[in-house]
């Protein structure tokens, strides 16, 4: 096996393959598991504020006793918390590659007494799940941004630990938000996060899930924005994520520039030990090009080596047409 070592906001990994975050991440057993199998390093499942709030809300007694709701939602809290704790201790205690929880916010206080703990519990980096979905018509797009940014102030505030944002791909300009990332001290960005989405059963007239997995299709649009954003004269770490089906993904990804490539769906479909598979085809591939460590190829064939950059700009289909014809 070739040396697979790579660099992630200032950790070393010994593969770039990550397992991202999902249900998959959220016991011990599972995390041994995925390090015996060779990943790199673990993003917990995310600990969500909103789910919390609403088993609180569940659970509350009655609009008349508010000390009593306070207290549940105390409770129901610090004790989803505290288990959130002690998943990050005990893999901390069991693994020897990194371990990176995950949080998704709503709240000020929530973002900032999440991140705290988690800091304070041997966490290796923090990885933000961050998404403030547009409903309101009235807000402009950098009002939008200013959220983001604002979090960033107040995280930084609070814990010393490297920051990772997990983003969605809708921002007016995502090299503008990746570059005030870096500017603001954030050490990582995941490109992309991949969002329930809603679809309509036309028979039912109802509003169903679209499918949770992605498909290899999707990664395209991740590859061109990584290929930009690596392309950048800063350094921040990308972790590539979406649509990676087989070692040959990966290596497009760190061809694009990625440092790192999380991995999910495969992994519901494939089971953990598919990481070995990815580990061996990614070493194979080095093997056959005559690459020996992982910097040897990354970003190659981004935005700003590629001997044709302006492949990345196109986005009409005009000229493959008219070449066709
Ligand atoms: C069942 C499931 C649960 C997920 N849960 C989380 C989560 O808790 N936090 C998060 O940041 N991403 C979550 N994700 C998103 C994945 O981490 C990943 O970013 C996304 O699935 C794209 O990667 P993939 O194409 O390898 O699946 C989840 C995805 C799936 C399929």
């Amino acid at each position: 096996m070739k040396n697979l070592t790579s660099s992630y906001m200032g950790l070393t990994l010994r593969s770039p393959i990550i397992v991202s975050s999902s249900r998959l991440t959220s016991t011990v057993e599972n995390l041994v598991e995925a390090e015996e199998n060779g990943a790199g390093a673990v993003v917990l499942k995310s600990l969500f504020e909103e789910q919390i709030i609403s088993s609180a809300n569940s659970l509350s007694v009655s609009a008349g006793y508010p000390e009593a709701d306070d207290y549940i939602d105390y409770y129901i809290k610090s004790h989803s918390v505290d288990e959130y704790i002690d998943l990050i201790v005990k893999a901390k205690k069991n693994l020897s590659i990194p371990v990176i929880p995950s949080i998704n916010c709503f709240s000020s206080e929530g973002w900032i007494d999440f991140a705290r703990k988690i800091a304070g519990s041997g966490a290796d980096a923090l990885e933000i799940n961050v998404f403030f979905m547009p409903l309101d018509r009235k807000r402009s797009a950098s009002d939008s941004e200013k959220v983001y940014f604002d979090l960033i102030t107040k995280l930084k505030k609070a814990v010393n630990i490297p920051l990772a944002f997990k983003i969605g791909n809708r921002f007016s300009n995502i090299l503008y938000m990746i570059d005030q990332f870096y500017i603001r001290g954030i050490k990582g960005v995941v490109m992309f996060n991949r969002f329930y989405e809603p679809d309509i059963d036309v028979e039912k007239l109802e509003i169903v899930p679209a499918p949770v997995f992605s498909t290899a299709e999707e990664r395209r649009y991740v590859l061109r924005w990584i290929a930009m954003a690596s392309a950048q004269d800063i350094k921040i770490d990308i972790s590539a994520s979406t649509g990676v089906k087989d070692g040959e993904d990966a290596i497009r990804y760190l061809l694009a520039g990625a440092s790192t490539v999380q991995v999910c769906s495969v992994l519901y479909q494939k089971g953990l030990p598919y990481l070995n598979t990815l580990n061996r085809e990614i070493s194979d591939w080095m093997t056959k090009h005559n690459f020996n460590s992982i910097s040897d190829f990354r970003g190659k064939l981004n935005w700003v080596n590629y001997s044709k950059p302006a492949v990345f700009e196109r986005n009409q289909f005009m000229k493959h047409f008219a070449s066709e014809d």
